[in-house]
């Protein structure tokens, strides 16, 4: 490259990647909480996982905590929003009994899945979810039932070693972001054991997670590296690298920046794959494909599966705040 001689290089570049209307929605809350309430606008958790959108807010007024009692009493009236990942019923109990102003930016799909573990509850069954432990959407999720009656499958090796609390009947969901392959092998183990099982009404796997994994397996084949651009700890950012992986590419990354881009263990390649997960914004995949440009002659390749138009519009106290591309 040194000599102003550029190598060719194919970016394969999924689609669809990055932003789902889950995560679009709880940025959304946010910068309407703030505009419409003025900072500081309270945030449990990292409203997305992602360092670059989280930055972006704090910047703009958002106070990030782990736990509602890290606001301090002067500031119960302000807005605390709840991530996008769920939480468990215990937290806006606490938020009502300090008298607090919620806004819950729970992604509608979690809080379907929510419902489905319930549901199964009411019709007497011991829930199974499956899904990553200590992950911000199991703690959610888990924490909708009590104690003891639901219990968490993370492996096929779990799923072969549960045992039902005697003779209970069994229902099952799972965490939104899991790969749609491991799952499916697990559920199948335990419906081999428990015949009866009951399935939830709906796939709890969500739309994004799925057509990202699809672009990414069928832009694989032959790649001699893929990026996913997303943070470490982005559940499904890093199926997306399994899946890479598994699917055909020599090599599969995560990326959170350009600046991050490993460029001496890079090597020779001549077909990069890219995609990002549904936490990752844009401009962190422009900022991507700028660096290659810079190095190589990029030619850009699409892998597409689907077409989406999933939107979800934010809550009612905020559907008046008018938000421009600005914001
Ligand atoms: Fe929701 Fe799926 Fe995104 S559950 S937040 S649409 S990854």
């Amino acid at each position: 490259a040194t000599n102003g001689h550029k190598q060719a290089l194919t970016v394969r570049l999924c689609g669809p990647r990055g932003f789902c209307a889950g995560v679009d929605r709880a940025i959304q809350i946010v910068v309407a909480a703030l505009k419409k309430y003025g900072p500081p606008v309270y945030v449990r958790h990292e409203i997305v996982h992602n360092r670059y959108v989280v930055e972006g807010l704090r910047e703009r007024g958002a106070v990030f905590i782990e736990e509602l009692d890290e606001i301090p009493d002067a500031h119960r009236d302000r807005p605390v929003v709840f991530s996008a990942h769920g939480v468990p019923k215990s937290v806006p109990a606490q938020a009502q009994a300090r008298d607090l102003f919620y806004l819950d930016a729970t992604c509608p799909l979690v809080s379907k899945v929510h419902k489905q573990a319930m549901r199964h509850q009411r019709h007497g069954r011991h829930v199974l979810l499956v899904g990553h432990a200590g992950h911000p959407e199991v703690i959610g999720t888990m924490g909708q039932l009590p104690e003891g009656t639901i219990s968490l499958i993370e492996t096929v090796e779990d799923a072969e070693s549960f045992r039902p609390p005697d003779g209970a009947p069994l229902g099952y969901v799972t965490q939104t972001t899991l790969s749609v392959e491991d799952t499916a092998e697990i559920i199948r183990v335990l419906e081999a054991r428990f015949p009866d099982l009951q399935a939830p009404a709906a796939e709890s796997i969500c739309y994004a997670t799925t057509n990202r994994q699809d672009a990414v397996r069928k832009a694989a084949p032959g790649a001699d590296l893929f990026l996913i651009v997303g943070a470490p700890n982005s559940s499904n950012s890093r199926r997306l690298v399994e899946v890479a992986e598994r699917s055909g590419a020599r090599r599969a990354l995560l990326v959170q920046r350009a600046a991050d881009l490993p460029w001496d263990e890079i090597g020779e390649i001549a077909v990069l794959g890219l995609s990002a997960g549904a936490s990752a914004p844009e401009v962190l995949v422009e900022e991507i494909i700028d660096a290659f440009a810079a190095r190589y002659q990029v030619s850009i390749e699409l892998a597409v599966t689907a077409e989406e138009n999933e939107v979800f519009p934010v809550m009612r106290a905020l559907r008046d705040v008018e938000l421009t591309r600005a914001d």
